[in-house]
């Protein structure tokens, strides 16, 4: 098997739709065997088969559901080599008006599930000659944004929990890499809700105020996960990558 990935076992959660999609479409195309994670279980169970990989129900904010998934790779893989954390909703909310229901369930989907992830996926990433783990945050995470006051607090999280585990891994030997990604704004059903509310002028917005001129491509995040991922990015842990058509370059 050849590939940039050939040979490794991979979790992508969030993989029924998206950029969790693009990634696993990609990583099975570089020769990783894929298992497809997601609260969607009919779009997420076609993914997997599509790819020839498997599918896993799970809901990332459940701390029993992540040790069931854990245990279940453990019982057909003797290793986990990528983890992907990757779901994620993103609703709007300023600080003025939030509702504190909201912003932890925010919280809990957003950053607890990949605090879950990490613990909880150690183990089996552990066994592997050399494993990675990338997460997604968000360009929300970095820079301020007026109406995603919780998905922002919660993507900040992200990139910091991403240096924590970096860390812990290094200190102790342990052979995972830990990174988190940057999306900016990326043409997948995450930005249906703005579509909805705002019309089409809501992508004009975003496109104007984009340099390169466009919303990015699922594939175009899922490349920069898949190089995190690789072996290619060997020295590289607890950085993050912008993947954003220079919205934060300015
Ligand atoms: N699209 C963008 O513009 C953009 C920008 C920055 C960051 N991101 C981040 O990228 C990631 C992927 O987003 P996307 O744009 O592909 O969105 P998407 O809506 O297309 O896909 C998100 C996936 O996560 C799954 N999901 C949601 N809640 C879940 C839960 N509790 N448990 C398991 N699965 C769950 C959904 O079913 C869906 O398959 C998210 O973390 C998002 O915040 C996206």
């Amino acid at each position: 098997m050849t590939g940039r990935v050939a040979g490794k076992t991979a979790l992508v959660t969030g993989g029924a739709s998206g950029i969790g999609q693009a990634t696993v479409r990609l990583f099975a195309a570089e020769g990783a065997s894929v298992i497809v994670a997601d609260i969607n279980e009919a779009a997420g169970a076609e993914v997997a088969e599509e790819v020839g990989g498997a599918f896993l129900p799970l809901d990332v904010s459940s701390e029993v559901a992540w040790i069931k998934t854990m245990e279940r790779i453990a019982a057909l893989h003797p290793c986990l080599d990528i983890l992907v954390n990757n779901a994620g909703i993103s609703p709007h909310d300023t600080i003025e008006d939030f509702e504190l229901e909201t912003w932890r369930h925010v919280h809990s989907v957003v950053s607890e599930s990949v605090a879950l992830g990490c613990k909880h996926g150690l183990g089996l990433l552990r066994r592997s000659r050399a494993s990675a783990i990338v997460n997604l945050s968000s360009v929300a995470g970095m820079i301020g944004a007026s109406n995603y006051a919780s998905y922002g607090s919660a993507k900040a999280g992200v990139r910091n929990l991403t240096k924590s585990v970096a860390m812990l891994c290094a200190q102790r030997g342990y052979p995972i890499r830990a990174n988190s990604v940057h999306p900016g704004s990326i043409d997948t059903p995450i930005l249906d809700a703005d579509k909805e509310k705002y019309g089409e002028r809501a992508i004009t917005a975003r496109e104007k105020s984009i340099p390169l001129g466009r919303l990015g491509r699922a594939e175009e995040v899922a490349n920069a996960i898949l190089f995190l991922a690789s072996d290619e990015a060997s020295f590289i842990t607890g950085t993050e990558l912008i993947v954003d058509g220079g919205y934060t370059a300015r």
